[in-house]
């Protein structure tokens, strides 16, 4: 595996939940893959979990790791090229991406959104430059449009839990007081499509994802019947993808928080989300602290997810 940054790149998803599910019950298995290997991690965005879930992967393979947080420390990067650089920027992305790929074996980036030009964000402009420039394999540890390595992780966990074959799956959007980018529920929609489940997606109107991440999923903008007999509830906030509202907050309506009556209406949902969350605002506090919650084995699971995707990126090298 070269790149990883959507669900095309994981190739049989079926096979790869069985990989990374052998993985979860041997994670040390594999401790000689990454011996004299480096892993560079590049944030351009606060993390938490994926900061020490991919560095614990990376270690559990036998990997050496370094961490790059490009705001805290690094010269600022210019990204768009033909720029005059008269102003704070002192480094180009063009040449600190190979410099950066001159130290590692593998390149992980986490680069959000900015949710100002929705052309620029939907083309990916900074993971595609690592993948151009650096001469390494790298995998997308969030992008402007999408998080496959949570993606994988909430789909192993719903594997674990599933107690029928095709799980009705509801992605509901939440409340939340700022703008936040559609990249957690884009890719949970297409990886849950592809891994054949039953997906509806709930959201009040002007919400609308991008349909080349929506395909196979059904919109469903009457809650109540969204959640009539879901297995699954994944919420999340997320901005207006549409025309002129690109990125925009458009409602706070707290009657879409995940609280004991919507879960109510489901068949006895798990409930997901991808962390971290607002409380009380996306989901209460009794709805994330009760034993159907999968929050905290979702976040565990991005070891394995993790460590499945750098696995294979070795194992290519
Ligand atoms: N879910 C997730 O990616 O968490 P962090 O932003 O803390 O890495």
């Amino acid at each position: 595996m070269k790149q990883f940054t959507s669900v095309a790149d994981i190739g049989d998803l079926r096979k790869a939940v069985a990989e990374a599910l052998e993985i979860k019950a041997n994670r040390f298995a594999h401790t000689d893959l990454g011996r004299n290997r480096t892993l560079l991690m590049i944030f351009f965005n606060s993390s938490l979990r994926t900061r020490l879930s991919t560095q614990k992967a990376a270690m559990n393979l036998g990997m050496n790791v370094m961490v790059l947080d490009v705001n805290q420390g690094a010269w600022k990067l210019e990204t768009e090229r033909g720029v005059i650089m008269d102003g704070d920027k002192a480094e180009h992305l063009l040449e600190a991406i190979p410099v950066m790929g001159s130290y590692c074996d593998l390149i992980g980036v986490r680069s959000f959104a900015g949710l100002k030009d929705r052309d620029e964000d939907y083309e990916e402009r900074v993971v595609g430059q690592f993948i151009k420039y650096s001469g390494r394999p790298v995998f997308s540890m969030e992008a402007a449009t999408g998080h496959p390595l949570q993606a994988f992780a909430d789909i192993i966990t719903i594997e674990e839990h599933k107690t029928k074959e095709r799980p009705k799956v509801v992605l509901t959007w939440a409340p939340h007081p700022k703008a936040l980018p559609q990249a957690v529920p884009n890719s949970f929609a297409q990886w849950s499509v592809a891994a054949g489940y039953d997906v509806v997606i709930t959201h009040p109107e002007g919400y609308e994802l991008s349909p080349e991440f929506t395909a196979g999923a059904t919109i469903e903008y009457d809650r109540a019947k969204a959640f009539e007999g879901a297995d699954f509830v994944y919420a999340k906030n997320w901005s207006a993808y549409a025309g002129d509202n690109y990125g925009k907050v458009l409602s706070t309506d707290r009657s879409w928080t995940v609280d004991d009556a919507t879960m109510a209406m489901t068949d006895n949902a798990y409930f997901m989300h991808c962390l971290p969350v607002r409380r009380n605002m996306i989901v209460t506090d009794s709805v994330i602290e009760s034993p159907r919650s999968l929050v905290i084995p979702e976040a565990a699971n991005r070891e394995i997810s993790a460590q499945t995707v750098i696995k294979r990126m070795l194992e290519s090298l």
